[in-house]
């Protein structure tokens, strides 16, 4: 099993020497590995069990780190990251030849983030290289908001796990890119649409697809239990599922429902908080995909804040 810590130096120096460490940013927990380091940037690939398509993104410690690895920052986004980083906010800007085919897939483009969790930026600031970082999940499963998640799915598997406590946003960084003078969100995230909205203007978000996604943080089904898990009117899904006799449990964003026993539903947030209930989706697709249900019924929460990046994993979640 790994090691858990809070040794920042004895993650930066196992990184130096090309190993795997798992770390916590404010989002979910990341897979890190020298992004300049070809045999590590592979360990990630191996270790999560990821398609060599499906590129990765890097972390740095502040916006003048990211320069010397990009060709520019578009205006529209260097104001995003003026106002966002560090923060839940990933850019696609356009290479330096430094950062490997490997890491980006081949695209032209690479994933930057400045994280904002403390003990990955002061670890950032010791190194003279960028983290490359998918979020520390077996591919396709739920990400982890917490060190122990990561010990249970990669623990054989890493040998240190820094550990930040739980995650203060609880969803992956929005993705934001330009094409052609057009901003465009790739991937719905801890950073609202309105909050990215407030500061360039309309953009596009890039509909899913499914067929050759350009990133398979896209593909239809991900972020996914491993019970089924069905998305939809909840009382009429609770009525079906009781007349069939199985045994289910119940995802609600803030109610609670009486007659389904406590260990079998969750409630994101009784106050009905966007934030909060961000912070504990992660978390209560993991607690009723460990519990005895055999299925998971769940609702939509309205588009507002954050529910809209919320339903989005909700509906990959459940997507067959
Ligand atoms: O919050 C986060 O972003 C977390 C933490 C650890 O930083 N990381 C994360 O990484 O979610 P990952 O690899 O699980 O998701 C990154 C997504 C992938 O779906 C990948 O396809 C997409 O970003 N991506 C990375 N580079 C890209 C690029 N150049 N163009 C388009 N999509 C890209
Ligand atoms: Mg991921």
């Amino acid at each position: 099993m790994a090691e858990i810590g809070k040794d920042i130096e004895k993650a930066a120096s196992l990184l130096s020497s090309g190993k795997l460490v798992a770390i916590p940013t404010e989002t979910v927990y990341g897979l890190a590995g020298n992004a300049l380091d070809e045999n590590a940037v592979l360990a990630i690939f191996k270790t999560k069990k990821r398609p060599s398509f499906d590129p990765l993104i890097i972390h740095l410690g502040d916006i003048e780190m990211v320069k010397e690895y990009v060709r520019e920052i578009p205006e529209e986004l260097a104001l995003l990251a003026e106002k966002f980083w560090p923060g839940p906010l990933t850019l696609l800007l356009p290479k330096k030849k430094v950062i490997s085919d490997l890491v980006t897939s081949g695209l032209d483009t690479v994933g930057v983030r400045v994280p904002r969790h403390p003990l990955t930026r002061n670890l950032l600031q010791t190194l003279n290289f960028p983290l490359a970082a998918p979020s520390a999940n077996p591919f396709g499963y739920i990400s982890p908001t917490a060190a122990i998640h990561v010990q249970d799915q990669l623990g054989k598997k890493v040998p240190y796990i820094l550990d930040g406590g739980t995650c203060e946003v609880g969803l992956e960084s929005t993705i934001v890119g330009m094409e052609q003078g057009q901003v465009i969100i790739y991937r719905l995230g801890g950073i609202s649409v309105n909050h990215i909205e407030s500061v360039v203007g309309k953009v596009l978000i890039l509909p899913q697809s499914s067929s050759n996604p350009k990133s398979p943080g896209m593909l239809k089904s991900h972020y996914a239990p491993r019970k089924p898990m069905v998305l939809g009117n909840l009382d009429e899904l609770m009525i079906k599922h009781r007349q069939k006799g199985t045994v289910f449990a119940v995802l609600t964003f803030n109610r609670s429902i009486p007659e389904v026993p406590a260990d079998l539903q969750f409630e994101l947030s009784p106050e009905g908080d966007y934030d909060e209930a961000a912070r504990n989706l992660f978390l209560a697709m993991r607690a009723l995909d460990n519990s005895k249900a055999e299925i998971i019924l769940a609702e939509e929460l309205p588009e507002i804040n954050l529910g809209k990046a919320i339903n989005d994993r909700l509906r990959r979640a459940s997507a067959k």
